[in-house]
């Protein structure tokens, strides 16, 4: 690196893992975008964990909620009082109403204390503050395999932190057991690492399954008798589409003897209300001192006032969120089950699911060699015959080949029939005696119904923009840290 001794060790560390090969697969995407009309050959992302299924029912509500907005008329007598205000408390409405949702979205089992909500830039900024008051450059934190890959970014780029995986395989459906944690754990002690905590996702990016209440009752004993933190992501919880049922930490926290202090949540509008952009992340801690020393840490990344005051009117709306809630629910099972019954006319399975914007799809049988290389092999292919853009899941850090992420509430009904059309003569094609023989032309379909969003510049899982190469949630090389454990 050039830079060395001219810049900060940070900036210069490369850890943010944008010089992996899987950039590949959004170049492709980049180079050759979907448009149902103007390229119809295109590549279809499907790498972006968006919830863009409710957008309407949101903005029937802001036409109903002009006063909602300063930079309305109706709502502009407010402006200067908002544009001045940037207490890092946050507004109390925003706080409350933030509450009153996450309430909400954990089916109204849980209460949660408007003082004890911190703010800030996403979920990936809550992660990374999160860190910041637990842990000390090359302390640790265990976290499940598969998980999210910019984990290794938003936990560990800035902080030092390293990550420890606890190896889950597909053997029992990905649970975390008590033995993979002890190992884990054990590992690092060898090595002489300061454990500090384990992190989970439930429900989980990439499986798209929740945890049942005796795991998570098993992994709060195993803090507690460890004298670790235990962060839990939830940024999907109301992405839960089905049985079995939501179960956060903090319903297990009412029915359990445990240590609180050691217990915090992260939270983020991104997936839940579908709204990334907005840049809404909570840190949600049961630690005073955490609530204490973050909150003035939260200084670095407020949402903004403009934000929080939408946001505060927009979350209090009762009846709104009841219904929203609720047909976000029914819209994303009924794209998961169109999904995975399309998958399943060519044999192709996913592992059951009940939640997430994405499937985790199992392609071990079209591997030609059962290995990572063989999984890279497929995944080009996908990318550059299929022209579908999916995750691979080694860029999860999964312990064994031939899963793949793919998400499904991105885009609309139109876009997921080509996408299964496509799969279905791929998946039929490798079948088809091994012989491979030219894909037909993507047939071009019916479009005038269509309807994509082609953002130009977003800062979400799994693209980058032609001109930034900026793409703070992609698929990220395992970091070497965690090679090494
Ligand atoms: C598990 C998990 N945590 C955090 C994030 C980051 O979310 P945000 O957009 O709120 O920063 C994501 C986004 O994909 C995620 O899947």
């Amino acid at each position: 690196m050039g830079h060395q001794g001219l810049l900060s060790k940070i900036a210069t560390n490369d850890k943010h893992g944008e010089n992996s090969p899987y950039f590949d697969g959004w170049k492709a995407y980049d180079r050759n975008p979907f448009h149902p009309t103007k390229n119809p050959q295109g590549v279809i992302q499907m790498g972006l964990a968006e919830n863009q299924l409710c957008f309407d029912l949101i903005e029937e509500w802001i036409r109903n909620n002009s006063k909602a907005s300063i930079c309305t008329p109706e709502g502009v007598h407010l402006f200067r009082d908002i544009a001045n205000f940037q207490d890092y408390h946050g507004l109390p409405q925003f706080r409350k109403g933030v509450a009153n949702f996450m309430s909400k979205a954990r089916g109204g089992r849980v209460k949660y204390d408007p003082e004890r909500i911190l703010m800030s830039g996403g979920a990936t900024g809550a992660n990374e503050l999160i860190m910041f008051c637990l842990a000390d450059p090359a302390d640790a934190f265990m976290v499940p395999t598969p998980y999210y890959p910019a984990f290794v970014r938003d936990l560990g780029w800035r902080t030092g932190v390293q990550l420890i995986p606890v190896h889950c395989d597909s053997s029992n459906n990905f649970k975390i057991t008590r033995e993979a944690l002890e190992e884990a754990y054990r590992e690092a002690k060898q090595n002489n690492i300061n454990v500090k905590g384990l992190i989970i996702t439930n429900p989980s990016n990439p499986l798209g399954t929740t945890l049942d209440k005796e795991t998570l009752k098993s992994l709060v004993r195993f803090i507690n008798e460890k004298n670790i933190h235990l962060v839990c992501d939830e940024i999907y919880a109301a992405t839960a589409f089905t049985t079995p049922r939501f179960v956060s930490i903090s319903e297990v926290m009412l029915e359990m003897e445990c240590k609180k202090e050691l217990i915090h949540i992260i939270y983020s509008l991104s997936k839940d209300m579908g709204l990334p952009g907005f840049r809404v992340g909570i840190v949600y801690s049961y630690n005073d001192d955490v609530v204490s020393c973050g909150r003035k840490m939260s200084s670095f990344g407020l949402v903004s006032s403009q934000t929080q005051h939408f946001l505060a009117s927009l979350l209090s709306d009762e009846d709104f969120i009841d219904r929203y809630l609720e047909i976000s629910k029914r819209r994303l099972a009924k794209r998961h089950s169109f999904f995975t019954k399309g998958l399943e006319t060519v044999n192709i399975a996913c592992l059951p699911s009940n939640s997430g914007l994405f499937c985790w799809m199992n392609l071990r049988r079209l591997l030609k060699e059962k290995t990572f290389e063989g999984e890279m092999k497929l995944w080009r292919v996908i990318i550059n015959e299929v022209k579908l853009n999916v995750s691979p899941g080694s860029s999860f850090n999964c312990s064994e080949p031939g899963w793949f992420r793919v998400c499904f509430a991105n885009m609309d009904d139109e876009t997921v029939e080509v996408a299964l059309k496509r799969i279905r003569a791929f998946a039929g094609r490798e079948t088809n005696n091994g012989k491979r023989v030219e894909l037909k032309r993507w047939k071009s379909i019916n479009t005038n119904k269509l309807r994509l969003s082609f953002n130009s510049r977003r800062f979400d899982e799994n693209v980058m923009s032609p001109h930034h190469m900026m793409s703070p949630h992609s698929p990220m090389p395992h970091s070497p840290l965690v090679r090494a454990t």
